[in-house]
């Protein structure tokens, strides 16, 4: 067996852990899913999830990794035996589900920094630019052209290794996207107009709240964190023992819920200024803010900006969903690298050929009232994610149980009470919220 990659440093680590989890589904799912879901009360809720077991998990993905040096499946093998594996192989599984959906919205941005450089997109009006949005996203072949682009942008990524291929992107990429989020963040709040949307973002009204909008928040927590498929359990099996995993997981959760709330910030204030429904879906953030950009001196280089933010995010979290898989075939089945990220890259390109198409000439063909995408979508982060997430808080809480507190603490981690908090969390607080969650809205 060849000797495991690691990281080349702390901050590199955790640079490419929140390269994971800030991503679309920061900047472009969570405003929208916000807005759906009515505002502050679901900001509330979604805080709750995180502080309540969201931040246990994490940690207790990144310990799984650390301990066992190896990717999701020989982790759960190593340390549990008997089934526990299958939590690995679904989260492989998870991989390939995601990216399907994930390269194709990546794509759009991609196509959208080109139209924002071209000027193609200078209207205030929300009719024109819906339309133009629905009119790309239709095409047959434009969009899978993107999503070939951008897939080929991942494998690049990914075949560089960890230390010389993603901890090098995280490393230049991440500070430069906080810093393009605050600038459109400052733009969208001194917008006449803004303060309603404000409004909207935090004042919780607890009147719009129900059973779905805890199960919108959990699997936005899941998605956000990139927890309950292998992802940080992957990014942490690239660590030394020597890293104080309770730091580094608080530092990874406090930035990617910054990167969601300064969305947030950038998208709902600019959506009431401009007249638009913040319930208005995916396309939320194609339609709404070429709007906001319109509006302003020197719009479409703001335009530019914000496009390459959200393409920059997405590739650095497109890179942690194909890591996991790509590790499992180096380490169990000894492939190279680069053949398994070549074969897994197409793979997933072709997977997203029919969820692309769902906004085209495929839209009518459904599967219990789903498009191909949605229905991706909602196994991924309704189903998936939170089941793998059950399983791992069940595994690390009780399979594993004390060794695991061992394992946390051989560097003196995590101070007691809170390292018996956290055990806690996974064995009790995280199983009965998210099967609670998952019942009510399932059956
Ligand atoms: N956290 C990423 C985002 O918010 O866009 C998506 C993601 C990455 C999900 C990695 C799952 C994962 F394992």
């Amino acid at each position: 067996m060849t000797v495991r990659e690691h990281w080349g440093s702390r901050f590199g680590f955790v640079m490419a852990a929140a390269g994971s989890a800030v991503g679309l589904g920061n900047i472009w799912r969570f405003p929208y899913v916000t807005g759906d879901n009515g505002g502050g009360a679901f900001l509330v809720i979604y805080l709750a999830i995180v502080l309540g077991f969201g931040l246990s998990l994490l940690m207790a993905e990144m310990l799984l990794g650390r301990t066992a040096q190896r990717n999701p499946v020989g982790a759960f093998r190593q340390l549990g035996g008997r089934a526990w594996p299958l939590v690995g192989y679904l989260g492989v599984l998870t991989g390939f589900v995601i990216l399907s959906f994930y390269i194709v919205v990546a794509g759009w941005t991609l196509a959208y920094i080109g139209q924002m450089a071209r000027g193609l997109l200078h209207s205030r009006d929300p009719d024109v630019l819906g339309a133009a949005f629905g009119q790309f996203v239709a095409d047959p072949w434009q969009p899978l052209l993107y999503a070939a682009v951008f897939m080929a942008l991942v494998a690049w990524v990914v075949t560089g290794g960890i230390s010389r291929g993603i901890e090098r992107a995280n490393r230049w990429l991440m500070p430069i996207l906080f810093v393009l989020l605050l600038v459109l963040v400052l733009r969208a709040l001194t917008l006449p107009g803004a303060g309603a949307g404000l409004a909207f973002y935090l004042t919780p009204d607890w009147s719009r709240v129900n059973a779905g909008t805890y199960f919108a928040a959990i699997s936005q927590v899941f998605f956000s964190f990139s927890i309950g498929m292998g992802t940080m359990l992957t990014y942490g099996s690239y660590l030394s023992s020597r890293e104080n995993l309770p730091r580094a997981a608080l530092t990874v959760g406090v930035l990617d819920c910054l990167a969601a709330f300064l969305s947030g910030l950038m998208v709902l204030p600019a959506v009431f200024a401009f007249g638009f429904s913040p319930s208005a879906g995916p396309g939320l953030t194609f339609i709404t803010l070429p709007a906001v950009f319109a509006a302003l001196p020197g719009g479409d280089l703001f335009g530019v900006l914000f496009f390459t933010l959200l393409a920059i995010a997405a590739l650095t979290s497109a890179v942690s969903i194909l890591e996991p898989l790509v590790s499992y075939f180096i380490d169990e089945h000894e492939v190279s690298r680069a053949r398994v990220v070549a074969v897994a890259s197409v793979v997933c390109f072709l997977l997203a050929v029919p969820a692309s198409l769902s906004f085209g000439p495929w839209s009518d063909i459904t599967v219990f009232g789903m498009t191909w995408f949605d229905l991706m979508d909602f196994l991924a982060n309704n189903l998936m994610l939170p089941v793998g997430g059950l399983m791992t808080a069940l595994f690390v809480g009780w399979a594993w149980g004390r060794p695991a507190l061992k394992a946390l603490s051989n560097d003196g981690d995590l101070p007691q009470p809170w390292a018996g908090v956290w055990l806690w969390v996974l064995r009790v607080v995280a199983p009965i919220a998210i099967v609670w969650i998952l019942v009510t809205n399932l059956s």
